[in-house]
């Protein structure tokens, strides 16, 4: 067990968290997606110790996070125009870059692969938190592995307090979903891992098509391999049963409010899951299956979205993944 310190976003703060990062240890913060568990980048025992206090397997390489376009040149042999520009354009932002790594960057923190995925966060406590401690920011999501990530601090405590040392209790994360992987090893950029910046808005940066990699497009079943490690596995299960339900607003509405009934009437705990619209179930999505978790919920029954539209797309990459693929079309 190690003490968790706990931090507000105060300069004087955020210089003790910095020092701890500096010290080798492992600090959550803010983001603007969801919570991230912070270790040095380039120190390997502490990427390792990051593995360890999540119980993550080894081979799921984590994000390393900036805070000026200026660190790249230390971290990846190569920083293509293009992706010069979307860092430009979006960045701090809810976006991820993998670029070809340098030697520099340990093969701990890249779970050996021989790039390295990149991103400055939007949030200013995070920003802080990476210059004070003057070491590019190695951070997976900063919950146990298999659970939600956390949008919330309190989050973060119920999963990792006393396996970290500090959290910084920041404000919740309005984004609510991990940010947009892409791709720049290859001539055109690919979307590994969909999320709020969708790649209709790198096509109007780039004026280059953007595509997604097709095992994040097909289900599991289909057997085709993620290029992102960290989308092969299951994530974000729910204890409680999950059921999507697609169709018209006004006929999924009826349906959830009927099953819902006859449930409640076996003595069911029964949560119902309706978003006004996906920037909203992004936002709320994961704090909502915490809850549900908390409260003893035995089954969610939730409102599919519209994949035909990116952001709902990116939500639902995470509601079926909760759901075991479960959706039934009413
Ligand atoms: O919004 C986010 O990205 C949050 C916050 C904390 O920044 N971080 C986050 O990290 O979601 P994590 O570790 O939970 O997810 C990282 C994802 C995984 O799917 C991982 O496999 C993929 O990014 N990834 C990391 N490095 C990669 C690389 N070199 N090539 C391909 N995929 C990579
Ligand atoms: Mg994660």
């Amino acid at each position: 067990m190690t003490e968790t310190r706990y931090f507000t976003t105060e300069d004087k703060d955020l210089y003790k968290a910095a020092e701890l990062i500096k010290e080798g240890g492992l600090v959550a913060f803010p983001t603007e997606t969801v919570y991230g568990l912070g270790g040095n980048a380039l120190d390997p025992a502490a990427a390792r110790k990051i593995y360890e206090a999540k119980g993550r397997p080894s081979d799921n390489p984590l994000i390393v996070h900036i805070s000026d376009i200026g660190q790249i040149e230390a971290l990846a042999e190569e920083f293509p125009p293009m992706a010069r520009a979307l860092a430009e354009a979006l960045w701090p932002g809810p976006m991820t870059l993998v670029l070809k790594k340098k030697a520099v960057v340990p093969d701990e923190t890249t779970g050996g692969l021989a790039t390295v995925a990149i991103r400055m966060p939007a949030s200013k406590a995070a920003l802080k938190l990476i210059t004070k401690s003057g070491c590019p920011i190695a951070a997976p999501s900063a919950n146990l592995s298999g659970h939600p990530s956390p949008t919330r601090w309190q989050h973060v405590k119920e999963d990792l307090n006393g396996r970290i040392d500090a959290v910084i209790m920041g404000e919740p994360c309005m984004g609510g979903i991990e940010s947009t992987v892409i791709d720049m090893t290859e001539d055109l950029p690919q979307i590994l891992r969909p999320g709020l910046i969708t790649p209709e808005r790198i096509t109007e940066i780039l004026g280059v098509p953007c595509s997604y990699d097709p095992a994040i497009l097909g289900r599991p079943e289909e057997g085709l391999v993620p290029k992102a490690p960290g989308m092969k596995y299951k994530h974000y299960a729910p204890k409680a049963k999950m059921l999507l339900f697609e169709g018209s607003r006004e006929q999924v509405v009826k349906t959830i409010t009927q099953r819902a009934a006859e449930y409640r009437s076996r003595g069911w705990s029964v949560a119902e899951l309706l978003y006004e619209d996906s920037t909203r179930a992004a936002e709320c999505l994961f704090a909502d299956l915490r809850r549900c978790d908390e409260e003893g919920t035995d089954i969610i029954l939730a409102m599919a979205l519209s994949e035909e539209e990116s952001v709902g797309f990116s939500v639902m990459n995470r509601m079926l993944k909760s759901a075991g693929y479960h959706i039934e079309h009413v």
